[in-house]
């Protein structure tokens, strides 16, 4: 069993992958933090924790004044018992006091994981994959039961948590904020990295010293967000992208999230994750429970590399649901940049004639197709189709397309409502509001109230229908604005704190039934491109789009970014025509080609007006993508040069029998008279042989000395590594495969 629990130091040891998670019952009461980090031989900690007596540290226990909850390293912290830092937990009772004692009472193990209910989470095939420890703590005054659990993962370096928090008592309990997960690390040693944003610029990796202050990462935007995405890392200060201890958290949750850092006057670090407290209520009658959302905390001992391919193992395999998990995603074309608003049945269906001469497999009409939505001012909520624009009608459409040996995808943003839809008309109390209050337009549009079951099924059955209506094989779930004026008529006075993580819920429940209801669709989530790149939704929906902004080079740190966390498979990237829409910049086909296949290659511009030599390269992009797309989305990444000094960038993804990889390397400014460089391989087998093919025509083949084509051993390749060949001019690329002999 990989959790211990050993009975006479009572420590609990949570082995994972190749990580130890350890604490104990201090005075049959507490939970103690112990150890995080690299897996321990033995089943215990041999040397005890040793309580020093601390001035303005308050002793709960009058016969120990050595003992203080202020000091004590904890798993789960309550308000109000002498413990002055931030808490995990906190709560208001019906006699209006706050305090919170909470005891050990008891625990199970057991193999196995069990599911959360209602909320998205990590889960398990076999019992054998995974061992689950529930701590059951009381505060017997009020009958709150907090019952914290822990899964190990046998293979991975992973402990999922969540927390259960019951009234067993007699009144009414108001929590004010639930924590996912405390833990308390013993020094303050560490660097914190994490990925702030914004709209068409998300995840930029932000790496800071911890200082002695709180740290806090967090959404108050009603989704996970482009600001803020729901994860940190502590790494060490030394730890680079291949070296040093590096640890992961992330949310399993798309809405409004806290991820805290908190170092305290002895330097050690609290480590918190959760739903926001802002703004954030929930009532518990007797008898009620409420269940956090899941956190996943991983170990590498590997550099962020290795906590990313932690992250990327566990969440292709392991969160990431339903038939298109292990399946190559098809190529597609998307004529949102090609069109915008502005198609017909005749421009679509020549769209998807030129895209489909090009090898494109999937043909997606994106936004404007319904109601009578020639611009963002309109019909969000009526998903029937535009007849003016399609005279024939959906299925008609989606019909043509296929003729054309295309699969069809569509486009909806069944959040949102506009005022201007028969949706509004019908029901202008189904958005969340407060009544009397303004209600502020976002892109001109509202967000309905998820949080009522109605409204919720309202939706659910025209999205049904619609998907029923046609051969529809793929959906991009798109939303684009943030809530604010949160309110619902549906909930009474006392339970309005309650709508934000209430309209989670709801939307978690369409989405659970919609991809039960359609398993053969491939769903794409969307919030104005990454605004919520979540592993909440990636638990419905196998892929995100990764940004609106396409251009090459904004993409290349995007998603290098959003890979420190996210697997390949789930990224959405395209081609777009240059000059780029969100940035002007110009770049070759060949690089936007090279870029965009970091993730799921598609396109994104008019097919049509390609040249014919932009048309040949970009079959051979798709031919090469299908030969190498295995590689890429099951595969191991390696980040070899990170694009932050807009030098250059590199990277390359490793099959996992390692006898198949692809390198790309990208030159972002030209350097006059340039040093001659190499590039260091990682994730190879040193001792196998591999043929190392040069693809790229923006090589200077007069000046460069590298040559297409070499056999060249694995431990050479890693150790002297390839030599990078000359790219005359910026934002240019080439890649290398390698296949071992
Ligand atoms: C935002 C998305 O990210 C875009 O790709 C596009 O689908 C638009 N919405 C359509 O409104």
């Amino acid at each position: 069993m990989p959790i211990l629990y050993d009975e006479k130091t009572k420590q609990f040891h949570l082995q994972a992958g190749s990580s130890s998670y350890l604490f104990e019952i201090d005075k049959d009461a507490y939970l103690a933090h112990r150890y995080y980090g690299g897996r321990l031989s033995q089943p215990t900690i041999a040397q005890p924790f040793v309580n020093v007596a601390r001035s303005f540290s308050p002793n709960p226990d009058p016969s120990d004044d050595h003992f203080s909850l202020d000091t004590l390293p904890q798993e789960y912290p309550v308000y109000g018992t002498s413990d002055f830092r931030l808490p995990a937990l906190e709560a208001k009772f019906a006699d209006g006091s706050t305090l919170i004692e909470l005891r050990y009472q008891r625990h199970r193990i057991f193999p196995g994981k069990p599911a959360l209910r209602g909320l998205p989470a990590t889960y398990i095939e076999e019992a054998s994959e995974a061992t689950t420890l529930e701590v059951d703590l009381e505060d017997a005054l009020k009958g709150l039961v907090v019952t914290l659990c822990y899964t190990a993962f046998t293979n991975h370096a992973v402990i999922a948590r969540s927390v259960f928090v019951a009234n067993h008592g007699t009144e009414r309990i108001m929590l004010r904020c639930v924590h996912s997960a405390a833990m308390d690390l013993p020094d303050a040693e560490y660097d914190l990295i994490h990925l702030p944003g914004a709209h068409v610029r998300e995840r930029e990796l932000v790496r800071v010293p911890l200082d002695r202050s709180v740290h806090q990462m967090e959404s108050r935007r009603g989704a996970s967000s482009h600001q803020q995405n729901p994860f940190m890392a502590l790494v060490r200060k030394n730890t680079t992208e291949e070296f040093g201890e590096a640890i992961g958290v992330s949310l399993v949750y798309s809405g409004n999230f806290q991820m805290t850092a908190d170092v305290d006057q002895y330097d050690n670090t609290r480590v918190l994750a959760g739903i926001n407290p802002f703004d954030f209520e929930w009532i518990l009658e007797p008898g009620e429970g409420f269940q956090t959302p899941e956190a996943l905390f991983v170990y590498s001992k590997e550099g962020l590399g290795g906590l990313s391919r932690e992250f990327h193992r566990l969440i292709r395999t392991r969160l990431v649901r339903g038939k298109y998990r292990d399946q190559k995603r098809p190529v597609l074309i998307n004529n949102w940049e090609a069109t915008y608003f502005q198609f017909d049945q005749q421009t679509l269906l020549e769209l998807g004639k030129s895209a489909k001469e090009l090898g494109i497999e999937l043909f997606v009409l994106d936004d404007g197709w319904f109601g009578h939505r020639d611009d963002d001012r309109s019909s969000l909520g009526d998903w029937t189709v535009d007849l003016q624009k399609l005279p024939d009608g959906l299925p008609s459409l989606v019909h043509a397309i296929n003729d054309q040996g295309l699969r069809f995808g569509i486009w909806v943003e069944p959040e949102m409502i506009s005022p201007d839809s028969e949706l509004y008309r019908a029901h202008p109390d189904w958005c969340l509001h407060v009544p009397f209050r303004n209600q502020s337009l976002s892109r001109h549009q509202l967000v309905l109230d998820f949080s009522r079951e109605e409204v919720c099924d309202a939706i659910l059955h025209q999205l049904a229908k619609l998907l029923q209506s046609a051969p529809i094989r793929y959906v991009k779930w798109d939303m684009n604005r943030h809530i604010s004026e949160v309110g619902s008529v549906g909930w009474p006075a006392y339970r309005q704190r309650e709508v934000a993580h209430r309209y989670m819920l709801g939307l978690y429940r369409v989405l659970e039934q919609l991809t039960v209801m359609f398993p053969d669709i491939l769903f794409e989530s969307c919030s104005g491109g990454g605004g919520r790149f979540d592993p909440g939704m990636l638990y419905y929906m196998p892929q995100v789009w990764t940004s609106d902004n396409t251009d090459a080079i904004s993409r290349l740190s995007i998603q290098f970014g959003t890979s420190l966390v996210y697997p390949a498979i789930t990224m959405g990237s395209h081609v777009s025509a240059v000059p780029n829409h969100q940035v002007g910049r110009v770049t070759s086909i060949e690089t936007r080609g090279f870029v965009a296949m970091m993730g799921n290659l598609g396109y994104e511009l008019d097919a049509r007006k390609l040249s014919e030599e932009e048309r040949g390269k970009v079959q051979s992009q798709v031919n090469l993508y299908h030969e190498i797309q295995h590689i890429v989305l099951f595969g191991d990444l390696y980040r070899l040069r990170p694009p932050y000094h807009h030098r250059d960038a590199a990277w390359m993804y490793v099959s996992e029998n390692k006898e198949e990889a692809f390198v790309t390397y990208v030159k972002i400014l030209a350097v006059p008279n340039p040093p001659m460089e190499r590039l260091p391989l990682q994730g190879l087998d040193a001792k196998k042989r591999y043929q190392v093919t040069l693809i790229g025509d923006e090589v200077n083949r007069f000046v460069s000395i590298a040559t297409s084509e070499m056999e060249i051993n694995g431990d050479e390749l890693m150790q002297w590594g390839l030599l990078i060949p000359y790219l005359h001019g910026d934002f240019l690329a080439c890649a290398w495969s390698l296949k071992a002999k």
